[in-house]
């Protein structure tokens, strides 16, 4: 018999339930059997009656075996408030140290994956004020780099660049030029890394701000890309629009060790805007389901459902958000 997986969902706010619900017919449809525990978090929550992460919630989902999420934020709601103390508390407390995010345009051939760590540099929330509120206000934000994190973060992308399914080729992006002490700290781990578990990658370096240049001018030179959590954060959402559209980018927050569930969500926000009126492409939130299926063991399932979303890709597929899932789910 087929397993059945236990996976949390959070719809959370905009228009992430909507993408979430097609998400999970289609994975149904893909004949993967999910028993679903709803959890209702996000900005709505928040304002109605103040709860945003609970750690009666926390430790339930340690028993899970993935977490699926739409998107969190609503307006009116502090801005940060759900970010950490829901978003990035997950990917703290649940040691979501790796963010997986794969771009692919087949027409222009180009098909690369950023791994960002997760849980560490400016987002660990190291700083604070002096003064606050006078004319003499000091604001500070560090950003933490351990040994062990970004160790394990360049070690996975290593294996990934490695794996079959890849080309053998790895990027790492950063600022070693002006950051001269977190980007050499990942400097020299990346290459004591290289050498003495994995000769047969070949490595490159970029700037961050060549990067950027080098992404919208020639993406196809990218195979895996890893980098430091906020220009990993900020080169997604410039992948994303080169390649398509952010209706397209998915992610996962993997937490490889499988110490506790991982978290599948896509890369793109609540859009407010178009909430609740059947608008949203769900293509990036199937995707971050079929990732969520790779994750599982199922990556059969996962294949046929990248195969559909190839349609929506290419603008075979179009229409409203339940649309598009149903002509996805009838390719499968
Ligand atoms: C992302 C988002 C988050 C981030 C925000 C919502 C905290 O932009 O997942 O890329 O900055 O990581
Ligand atoms: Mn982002």
């Amino acid at each position: 018999m087929a397993s059945t997986y236990r996976v949390g969902v959070v719809r959370g706010d905009g228009i992430g339930p909507e993408v979430i619900d097609v998400g999970l017919k289609v994975i149904e449809a893909a004949g993967v059997g999910l028993e679903t525990v709803d959890y209702d978090l996000g900005g709505a929550r928040y304002l109605r009656d103040g709860t945003v992460l609970p750690d009666s919630v926390l430790e339930e989902w340690r028993g899970l075996d993935a977490i699926y999420l739409g998107a969190v934020g609503t307006p009116g709601v502090p801005p940060g408030l759900i970010e950490r103390g829901l978003l990035l508390k997950m990917r703290f407390e649940l040691d979501l140290f790796i963010n997986q995010r794969p771009f692919v345009d087949t027409a222009k051939g180009i098909d690369f994956i950023v791994i960002r760590e997760n849980t560490e540099g400016t987002y660990a929330g190291e700083g604070g004020f002096l003064r606050k509120g006078t004319p003499h206000e000091i604001a500070t934000q560090g950003s933490v780099n351990t040994r062990m994190g970004v160790q394990r973060c360049v070690r996975y992308a290593f294996d990934l660049a490695q794996a079959s399914a890849r080309r053998g080729h790895l990027t790492m992006v950063h600022k070693t030029n002006v950051l001269t002490f977190s980007g050499d700290l990942w400097e020299r781990t990346f290459n004591e890394v290289h050498d003495a578990e994995y000769r047969a990658v070949a490595t490159a370096y970029n700037h961050v701000d060549a990067a950027c240049i080098y992404l919208v001018e020639d993406p196809q030179r990218y195979d895996v890309i890893v980098t430091d959590n906020l220009f990993g954060d900020i080169l997604t959402d410039l992948a994303g629009a080169v390649t398509g559209g952010i209706g397209f980018a998915a992610s996962g927050n993997l937490n490889p060790d499988r110490t506790g569930p991982s978290m599948f969500e896509p890369v793109h926000g609540s859009a407010p805007d178009i909430a609740g009126q059947n608008k949203a492409n769900p293509t990036a939130a199937i995707l971050s389901g079929a990732m969520m299926l790779d994750f599982l063991g199922e990556p059969a399932a996962a294949d046929r459902i990248r195969a559909a979303c190839a349609a929506s890709m290419s603008g075979e597929i179009t229409g409203s958000t339940t649309s598009v899932g149903e002509q996805i789910a009838r390719r499968l």
